[in-house]
This record gives C-alpha cells, structure tokens and sequence, in this order.
C-alpha cells in the first residue's frame, strides 16, 4: 500500500502515457480521506492543468454549488479523476491513457475505502459502472457492488453547457445525501 502522499508523488512525476508530454502539471485527487464519498471525474481540464487541483475552473463552482446545496463542501468529501493529466483541447481521454492511469485511482480507492462512488459523467460512469452506461437514462440510480453504492451524475461542463440539467442533478445529489444519512 502507499500513502497519499507517495501516489501524489508518482503522480506528480508519471510518465506512464503520453499526457505526460503535454500537461503543465499532473493533478493527483484531493479531500478527505476519511470521507465516506468518492468522486470521480473525467479528466483535468486547463485550469487544473495550471493549478495542480481537481476542478478549479469553471466546472468547480458548479461542482462546489450542488456540494453546497446538500450541506457539503470539498473537506467532506474526496475528488479525483479518470486521468490524472489533461488532454489536449480537453478531448476524452483515450482507452489507453485510462488504461495507463487506472492505476492510481484504485490505489486512491484502497486508501479511501469509500461506501459511496458518484461518477460525474459519462466517461468515468462507462470506466467504474458499465462500458454502456447511458448518462441521460440512468444517472440518479443507486447500483450495489462489493460492499460500494456507485451511482453517475452528469458532469459540472455538461451543467454548464445545458443550465436545464441543474435540477435534476441537484435531486440526484440530494439522492446522495440520503444515501449518505443511511450508511
Ligand atoms: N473536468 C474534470 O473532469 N475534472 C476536473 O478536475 C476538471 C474539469
Ligand atoms: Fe501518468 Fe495518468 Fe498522467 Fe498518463 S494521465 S502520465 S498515466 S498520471
């Protein structure tokens, strides 16, 4: 096993896929590791990129508003990603870089130990949940597997693309606290 600080350090200095040639800086997970709830998402866009942070850009107020809206905020709970380094023009990470990069989050995983996994969006949902997971249709739902609540959302950009989504996430993440209040 490692200890956070050691992953962040392989991390911070990975070069196990091309990423590594393009990012500023790689951008480790982040929270409480104590937390019951893991978040994960895509993958760091440029402000992560510049900072070293999981969702400090745009797409982390929106993040940190629905966080908000269920009495949380990031020291309550841990947020990572997919992929660790951002890709070029923010397109989806590739099955190979995934590949490359999966193994941090498990290792992320084994320290959290967390009894609630929220996907946000489609690329971490089809990664942890189902390769045919359908974001439109079944984010909100509740899966049970080995000992873990795993559930998807749609991601904070696809938010921000489409305003109308904001309702239903926000009743999907207050799903989530009563998911959380029963543990
Ligand atoms: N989008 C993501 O999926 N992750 C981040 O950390 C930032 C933007
Ligand atoms: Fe390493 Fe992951 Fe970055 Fe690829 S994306 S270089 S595997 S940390």
């Amino acid at each position: 096993m490692y200890t956070y600080e050691e992953l962040k350090n392989f991390v911070d200095h990975c070069p196990r896929c091309q990423l590594a040639r393009t990012r500023n800086r790689a951008v480790m997970g982040k929270g409480n590791l104590n937390s019951p709830i893991l978040f994960i998402a895509e993958a760091p866009g440029n402000s992560e990129d510049r900072d070293g942070i999981p969702f400090t850009g745009p797409s982390g107020t929106v993040f940190d508003d629905l966080l908000g809206s269920i009495g949380l905020n990031r020291q309550d709970i841990y947020l990572t990603n997919i992929v660790k380094c951002h890709p070029p023009n923010n397109r989806d990470p590739l099955p190979q870089e995934q590949e490359a990069c999966i193994a941090y989050l498990k290792y992320e995983t084994l320290l959290i130990r967390p009894k609630i996994i929220v996907c946000l969006g489609r690329i971490a949902a089809q990664r942890i949940i189902r390769p045919d997971y359908r974001i439109t249709r079944e984010h909100g739902t509740f899966l049970y597997r080995k000992n873990t609540w795993l559930t998807a959302v749609y991601h904070p950009s696809a938010i921000l693309r489409d305003p109308a989504k904001l309702e239903e996430t926000k009743a999907d993440f207050r799903k989530i606290r009563e998911k959380w209040e029963t543990l």
